[in-house]
């Protein structure tokens, strides 16, 4: 298949196509990941890592952990290694850069929370914009003191130490949250419970069993006692369903396009995604499933057929939060567009998504209403390229870069770059299954 895509800088041109095939192995899931590598640099012993995300977020948080005495380093066939340094960690002798990550920041916060030593977390320009409120009131309440810059946004000082255990219900769906009040729970005397109204994504809480603790789940309850010891564990980790969702949402783009994506994490807190694509119209079948360390990974063979487009909102609204960016990108294509409510989440992250997609897809001609908690794009539109932005965001490059497949003419993402921060080889990948 021919690459005609240029790359300039930090320029991606992308040629419209006429259908989407191919076989993609996509890299590692970032969240799995990343709680991983946490989970290794408190754990005894050495761990080993398969398929380990090649995300910058990822690599942001491995040296954070290094900078914490955990060393790491990458092997010969590409796993990652975690030398494990058990529950107290080294004091940092400089800040630590989290980079453009949150799920960085507000997850070793949980961690730093617990170690009797002060540290400094900062961000990028996109993460210094972020809020960390919902991570230092809970952490603050079991007894680590926090300061921040105005308005609860990075960087970040904790000073960590003995810590009590809290019932904790957070106010925002966020599966970084319950991550980092569960990881905290780990020093704390007595018994957390983080009890969710929506549930979200429970990886923390498998990673957390698969480094032998206990983790107690009833409902949208998850508990942990404090004072576990974690030991070190040999993982592969599931491909990026996330991710994936890129190349499913291109395949939905033009009837008869088929493609193949193994090992792809199936975890049903993030498999919504799967339910909704198919009542959209995309035909979705799974094969080989396995179970990596708790986690479910299958084959997804996707084919695309009419597009009819649909709604997102209320939990599935916090469960596909990564992935409306690029949903909304395809959605003019569709027969009935696509409307989504409940989504006010999309505003605080990497970008303020609502804006930035309709920034762009207005930029491609085409009509959106935009609310404060989501939009709607009416379907049956035709769209033509343009330049466009990647407003720094990784999710927002990638969404575009599909969205233009099915333009009328090249679009230009300036800012493509971003898409390293979860998806390094995104472009390459994406012009390889592009047919013309
Ligand atoms: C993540 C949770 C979500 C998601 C992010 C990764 C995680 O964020 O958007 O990309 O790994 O727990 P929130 O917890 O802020 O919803």
């Amino acid at each position: 298949m021919a690459h005609d895509s240029t790359r300039e800088g930090a320029s991606v041109t992308i040629r419209p196509a006429s259908t989407v095939g191919g076989v993609v192995r996509i890299p590692g899931d970032k969240s799995i990941s990343h709680r991983y590598a946490m989970l290794a640099a408190i754990a005894e012993g050495v761990s080993r890592f398969h398929n380990f995300s090649a995300a910058r977020d990822c690599a942001s948080t491995l040296n954070c952990v290094a900078k914490l005495g955990s060393a790491w380093k990458q092997l010969d066939d590409g796993a990652i290694e975690v030398h494990g340094v058990g529950p107290r960690l080294r004091p940092p002798s400089e800040p630590l850069d989290c980079g453009n990550s949150g799920s960085t920041m507000r997850m070793l916060s949980g961690i730093l929370a617990g170690q009797p030593f002060a540290s400094e977390l900062f961000g990028d320009e996109s993460l210094s914009r972020r809020p960390m409120a919902r991570i230092m009131t809970p952490l603050t309440e079991m007894g680590a003191k926090i300061s921040s810059s105005e308005g609860g946004r990075p960087p970040l000082k904790i000073h960590g130490g003995s810590l009590k255990a809290i019932h904790y219900r957070p106010e925002v769906a966020s599966a970084q949250v319950k991550s980092c009040v569960l990881f905290a729970g780990l020093f704390a005397d007595g018994e957390t419970v983080v009890e969710e109204s929506i549930r979200t994504r429970d990886h923390g809480e498998i990673a957390l069993q698969a480094f032998g603790a206990e983790v107690g789940r009833t409902g949208n309850a998850s508990r942990i006692a404090g004072g576990q010891r974690l030991r070190a564990i040999e993982a592969h980790v599931a491909g990026d369903l996330s991710s994936a969702a890129f190349f499913l949402c291109a395949a939905a783009l033009f009837p008869g396009s088929q493609i193949t994506l193994p090992g792809i994490l199936m975890n049903p807190t993030r498999a919504r995604l799967l339910d909704i694509l198919t009542q959209m119209g995309l035909k979705i079948s799974i094969g080989h499933l396995e179970e990596h360390q708790g986690e479910l990974a299958g084959t997804i063979e996707a084919r695309g057929a009419e597009w009819k487009g649909g709604l997102v909102a209320g939990a599935d609204a916090a469960a596909l939060i990564d992935e409306i960016p690029v949903m909304a990108a395809v959605a003019p294509y569709s027969r009935g567009g696509l409307e989504v409510r409940d989504a006010k989440e999309l505003r605080a992250k990497e970008s303020d998504r609502i804006d930035a997609v309709a920034a762009n897809l207005r930029k491609m001609g085409a009509e959106i209403e935009e609310r404060p908690d989501g939009m709607r794009i009416p379907g049956g539109q035709h769209l033509h390229g343009a330049e466009l932005d990647s407003f720094g965001d990784h999710r927002i490059a990638m969404a575009f870069a599909v969205a233009a497949l099915r333009a009328e003419g090249d679009t230009t993402i300036h800012g493509a770059d971003a898409a390293g921060v979860s998806y390094p080889v995104f472009f390459e990948e994406l012009e390889k299954v592009a047919g013309r």
